[in-house]
Parts: structure tokens; sequence; C-alpha cells
């Protein structure tokens, strides 16, 4: 029995080493339920070796994962009842209607009929799929296919989805659809675990992520907890001035937690050290001497911009 409290993917220690390459090296990382989390890298990096591993397709070197509490290596038919996997390259077959297709699948699922019926009816409505019952697979959009994967993963209704980069291929509205789908799908409860080498595809829509290049983890958990890593406490305001000033740089100064100060006409750009619930300090400061301002932005990383300091930047 497992409790909830389990992380739905625990990977320890994972290695895979093919004949003369290392494609995934001693890698550990959790994953907890009800997430959207993205797995990151570029390509060759190992993704899709961890995740077959995952799917129980792989058996690994060394090292191990649980899916729900069950080991891939030794109760590979648990992991896959409990999962849906979807590879990276999905053919569809041809001559079938999406509705057969569907149902074929449902067979193979070995449900019982009224389960069966249910369940594809379930997965027809939730990826919008219903006008499409009587269209031949090979005819659909990649977007449509893309879709038609992701309701057959769905059909045994598993709490967990294992995505291998999903979007890729996919035009601009297809890809915002499918993260609808995906947002969803996280909504019912379920969680979703995705990987792509293309950071913008998921930088809106992951709650965390592990980042991993040439079989070697180099952050994980959510972009807050990796940005707070990566630079420590600093973070960088902007601030527009309502009037040029020459104090504000030795006014800022005075405060210990200030860094660096960058003074451009009206705009004042700062790191700041200390903890959020002191930067009062630095508007007190500037309003003690009537400096007004009208704006202040706080600057965040985006994943993209931590990507690009974790890695050697090949990715996209
Ligand atoms: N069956 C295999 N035999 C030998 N090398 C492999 C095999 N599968 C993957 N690799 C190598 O392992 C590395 C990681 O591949 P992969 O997991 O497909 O990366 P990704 O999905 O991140 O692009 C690559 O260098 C790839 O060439
Ligand atoms: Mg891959």
């Amino acid at each position: 029995m497992s409790l909830v409290s389990t992380p739905i993917i625990q990977v320890r220690d994972l290695t895979m080493r093919f004949a003369k390459k290392e494609a995934v090296s001693a890698i550990s990382f959790d994953v907890p339920r009800g997430v959207i989390h993205g797995f990151i890298g570029p390509n060759g990096a190992g993704k899709t070796t961890t995740i077959r591993i995952l799917a129980s397709l792989l058996v690994p070197t060394s090292g191990g994962a649980w899916i729900d509490g069950a080991n891939v290596v030794t109760e590979p038919e648990e992991v896959r009842r409990r999962l849906g996997y979807m590879p990276d390259y999905v053919g569809v077959y041809e001559g079938l209607s999406v509705q057969e297709y569907l149902d074929f699948f449902a067979l193979a699922h070995r449900l019982a009929p009224a389960r069966r019926r249910a369940s594809v009816a379930d997965v027809i409505e939730l990826t919008d799929l219903g006008n499409l019952l009587e269209t031949e697979v090979h005819v659909l959009s990649k977007g449509m296919r893309q879709r038609l994967c992701l309701a057959q993963t769905l059909l045994h209704e598993p709490d967990l989805l294992i995505l291998d980069e999903p979007a890729s291929g996919l035009d601009p509205r297809a890809r915002i659809e499918f993260r609808g789908l995906l947002t969803e799908l996280r909504r019912l409860g379920k969680t979703v675990f995705l990987s792509s080498h293309i950071l913008s595809e998921l930088s809106s829509i992951c709650d965390s992520v592990s980042i991993i290049e040439k079989g070697v983890l180099l952050a994980d958990g959510s972009i807050e907890e990796i940005q707070m890593r990566l630079r420590g406490a600093t973070v960088a305001y902007e601030v527009t001035l309502l009037e040029e000033s020459t104090e504000v740089e030795s006014i800022l100064r005075e405060i210990p937690q200030v860094g660096s100060v960058l003074l451009e006409g009206r705009k004042l750009r700062f790191d700041w050290d200390g903890e959020d619930a002191l930067i009062h300090q630095v508007w007190g400061a500037l309003a003690a001497r009537k400096i007004a301002f009208t704006g202040v932005r706080r600057e965040e990383d985006d994943l993209e911009s931590l990507f690009m300091s974790l890695t050697s930047g090949e990715v996209q």
C-alpha cells in the first residue's frame, strides 16, 4: 500500500552504461504528487534513457527507481499499471479511425467492458477528440495525433503520465492547446512528468524541474528553489525615479544589504543581499530625502536564464 505522502517518482543513484558510454550517471531526484515536473536538458543529455527506465522498458546498470513505491526493475507490471507513458516517437496504426484506435488500446489494457466504454468516452472528452471519431488516424494533424496518443496513455486511468518530448514538432497553437490539456490533467489530480530540450515550452506550466546534462543532474526542485541556490540570496531591483538625482547612489550605499548600484538617468538598478522583509529600508531612505519614484521591478530569473547559467548553453 502506498502512502499519499510518498513521492510518485523516486530515483536513486540511477546509472545507465551502454557499451562505451555512460548515458546516465548516478542521478537522484523525487517528484511529488499532483505537479507538472519538467525534465530538461539538451539532446543527448540522457532524458529518454531515464524515462525508459522509469517506464520499466530498460533495466539500469545500477541504482534504482520507484513509481508510486513500485520498483521499476522487480515490479514492472505494477509500474506499467500506475503510469501512462508516451514515447518521443509515436507511430499510429494506419487504417483505423480514432474511435477504433482507442477501442483497440482499451481492449489491450484488458479493462472490463463497462469500464472500457466509460474510459474511452472520458479520454475522448478530455482530449476533445469527439468531432474526429470517424477520422482515420493517419490523416490527423500532428497536434491531433499527439492528443490521440495522450488519450491512449490515459485509458487505464494512471495517476502519473510520463511524456517524452511531447511538444516537439507541434505548431504554436497546438503547443498552447497541449499546455492547456496538461494543466487540466493536473487539475484532475494527475502528476505529469515531461521532458523537453526547449525551455520555453515548459517554463510557464512547470511547478518544478530537474535539469540534466551529459547524464548528470545539475539542479532539481521548484524554479524558485533553483534560483535561490544559484544566486544565493541576491536579487536585483530596478527603480524608475520621478526625476534624475545625484544623491541617490550615496543614499543607497549607506544601506549595508545593497550591493552594486547602477544609475542611468532616471533608471536606478541595485542588487539586494538582504531578506525581502527588509527592503522597506531602501524605500524609507529614499522617501526621507524626498526622492520620488514611479515604478519598481524585482528581477526574477526566468527558466531560460537559469538554464543558461547552469549548462554550457547547448539548448535552444
Ligand atoms: N541503446 C543505446 N546504445 C548506446 N548508446 C545509447 C543508447 N541509447 C542512448 N544512447 C546514448 O546515450 C546518450 C543519451 O541519450 P538519450 O537518453 O536518448 O538522450 P536525450 O533523450 O536527452 O536526447 C546519447 O549519447 C545516446 O547516444
Ligand atoms: Mg530523447
